[in-house]
């Protein structure tokens, strides 16, 4: 299968401890997408253009959002011929862009059977530094939770009628102790997954179901940015991608990897310490 993250390549001796996922039982996939269409928020990189090219190897009609379009363009280019590809270049933080999108599927008379709500921004800045960039909070609002919400509204009335699935990559962040530089990313990722949890109920007794997949560290261009992050243990973009498909095939409700049960329970016995040993680090 291909990979869009080959220059992140590398591993950890940990990952498959840490992270285990079996590969994608490829007939079961079918089943559960043939003929589908499925709409991929962030498909221009990462492991949202991963999964186009997962799943343009069954019959299925793909909508691909992003906003570089010629990274969509490639990714299409990449696509097997199996699946029918449109490509769509938006901001997703943009009101107008959604309602415009949304406007033209309705028009088309396209109604999405699949929602992989992928598309996300992390942003690491100190609390101090942010003084004057409110504009932070503003857009990772925008992108992580405002207009991925808008979209799912949206589409939520095609959705139930095709008994349909919506998939939340989200992060296990949401279940760890709170990390000092993080309150942007983590504050919107969390606000998403609290709307979601609310919704959940009513979506399902309407027909609709929702996959959330906390993932860890996932070697993409969003962490590896960071230098540390090529040392630490992670997930492969293929990997990630096959927690969401199994998601898919099962209508699993939730995916975690098993070890974050680990600082969880740390923080259980001891639910000062990575506090204390943050603000210790902070004031050197
Ligand atoms: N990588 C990790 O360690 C990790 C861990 C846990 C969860 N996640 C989650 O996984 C998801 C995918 O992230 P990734 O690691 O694959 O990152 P990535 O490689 O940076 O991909 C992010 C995708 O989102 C799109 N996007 C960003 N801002 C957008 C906007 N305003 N409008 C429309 N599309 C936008 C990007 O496309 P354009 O730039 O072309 O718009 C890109 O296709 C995110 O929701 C992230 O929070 C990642």
């Amino acid at each position: 299968m291909p990979s869009t993250e080959d220059k992140y390549n590398f591993s950890h001796p940990l990952d498959s401890f840490l992270f285990p996922v079996r590969s994608v039982n490829t007939h079961k996939l079918a089943v559960a997408v043939s003929n589908k269409t499925i709409l991929i928020t962030g498909a221009s990189y990462g492991i949202g253009a991963e999964l186009a090219l997962r799943l343009s190897h069954y019959p299925v009609k793909l909508i691909l959002l992003a906003r570089t379009k010629e990274k969509l363009e490639e990714i299409r280019s990449q696509c097997v011929d199996k699946a029918t590809v449109l490509v769509y270049s938006i901001d997703l933080r943009e009101e107008s862009a959604v309602n415009e999108l949304l406007l033209e599927l309705k028009t088309k008379g396209i109604n999405i059977d699949i929602l992989i709500s992928n598309a996300g921004h992390s942003i690491y800045r100190k609390l101090l530094d942010s003084t004057k960039r409110f504009h932070d909070t503003k857009r990772s609002s925008a992108i992580n939770f405002t207009g991925p919400v808008q979209l799912l509204l949206g589409l939520l009335p095609g959705l139930i009628i095709q008994k349909g699935i919506v998939v939340n990559v989200s992060t296990v962040s949401l279940f760890l102790p709170h990390t000092a530089g993080w309150s942007a990313y983590h504050s919107s990722k969390a606000a998403f997954d609290h709307w979601l949890r609310c919704a959940e109920p009513e979506m399902k007794s309407a027909g609709a179901s929702l996959c959330q997949v906390y993932l860890p560290l996932v070697r993409t261009r969003m962490s590896m940015i960071v230098d540390e992050n090529h040392k630490r243990p992670a997930m492969s973009c293929a990997k990630a991608a096959d927690a969401i498909l199994h998601s898919i095939i099962r209508r699993r409700r939730k995916y975690r990897p098993w070890c974050i049960a680990i600082p969880r329970f740390l923080d259980i016995l001891a639910p000062n310490l990575w506090y204390r040993l943050q603000l210790g680090r902070l004031k050197k």
